[in-house]
């Protein structure tokens, strides 16, 4: 979607956000696929209400877009614009055992930031790509971390309210990859209160994961991690290696062969490719197992 209402050009210098012509999504996800839109660079959370009071009023639809790196978009000319919020100077600030992160801080860098000043507990998330809002939107986890667990305070663009709130970690539910958050509520910043730990304790856990992580996926590949959730007590990477289903494809798309519930992008995969073998894979341990996966990873539908 292209905005060229000069009207609505105007406004936005004025709201300091930054417009991008056309970008390729393809380019901004990890997956490596999707159309292209105009994408809106936000940088100051105060200016959102107006923002999309503003794309409200004149009819663009638009998608907030964190790191990208759990994100399958559709092909073609994207029928709405993309917001993302720019990267300030600084996006951790420390105090005692507090960390105050921006929602668009890298999520690695955070951990290791905070590992340098004795606070760890956020170990098993070191390897998780993508940005501190993504992660907190969908309670991103792994070895036995999850995000939530340290939240203590989380400022959002409440959708629904049309306003910047703040809300209290226990305001908030967080389960497994999911939140008591809205669709359409956008992350700004939170505040989490970590475990004073050494340095080196902590890089020692950093290097356990690591090794695991590496040993387990396909790191190097163009994926958005595990494409479905886990079922209650089972494990979808399991059920459809058993089907034995790794190499598995449509077109580029193609089930890992290191690890079976990561979708690969092995060439010039298209969505619907990619779309075609998550319906494939989910049809088949289905008929198997009688379980129906549920994605992890979202979709952008046209
Ligand atoms: N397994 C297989 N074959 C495979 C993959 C896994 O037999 O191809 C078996 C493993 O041997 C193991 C079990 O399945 O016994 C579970 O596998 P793994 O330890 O790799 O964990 P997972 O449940 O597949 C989850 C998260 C990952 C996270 C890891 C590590 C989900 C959907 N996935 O994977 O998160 O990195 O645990 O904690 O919850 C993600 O969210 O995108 C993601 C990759």
């Amino acid at each position: 979607m292209r905005i060229e209402n000069q009207k609505v050009l105007t406004a936005l210098l004025a709201l300091e956000v930054e417009r991008q012509e056309s970008v390729s999504l393809a380019e901004l996800t990890y997956l490596g696929i999707g159309g292209s839109t105009d994408l809106l660079r936000i940088r100051k959370h105060e200016s959102i209400p107006t923002l999309l009071e503003l794309l409200d009023q004149h009819g663009i639809a638009h998608k907030f877009l964190g790191g990208g790196s759990n994100l399958l978009v559709v092909d073609g000319e994207l029928p709405f614009v993309i917001l993302q919020l720019a990267q300030p100077d600084k996006d951790v600030v420390i105090e005692g055992n507090f960390a105050k992160v921006d929602a668009a801080a890298d999520l690695g860098r955070m951990v290791t930031y905070c590992a340098k000043n004795d606070l760890g507990g956020m170990e098993g998330l070191i390897g998780v790509p993508g940005t501190v809002g993504g992660a907190l939107r969908m309670n991103a986890g792994a070895y036995g971390t999850q995000i939530g667990s340290y939240v203590r305070e989380v400022k959002v663009y409440r959708a629904k309210e049309r306003r910047i709130e703040t809300l209290q970690g226990d305001q908030i539910s967080f389960e497994y990859r999911h939140t008591s958050f809205a669709p359409d509520d956008m992350m700004l910043a939170v505040k989490l209160e970590l475990p004073s730990k050494t340095y080196p304790e902590i890089l020692k856990g950093i290097r356990l994961c690591n090794e695991k992580r590496r040993a387990s996926q396909p790191l190097g590949q163009k994926s958005a991690g595990c494409i479905f959730k886990n079922p209650p007590g089972g494990s979808a990477g399991r059920m459809i290696d058993e089907l034995g289903l790794k190499g598995f494809h449509v077109g580029d798309a193609r089930v890992s062969d290191r690890h079976a519930n990561f979708f690969v992008n092995a060439g010039k995969a298209s969505a619907s490719d990619m779309l075609g073998l998550i319906s494939s894979v989910r049809e088949r341990v289905q008929s198997a197992y009688g379980v129906k996966l549920e994605n992890e990873v979202v979709v952008w539908n046209a």
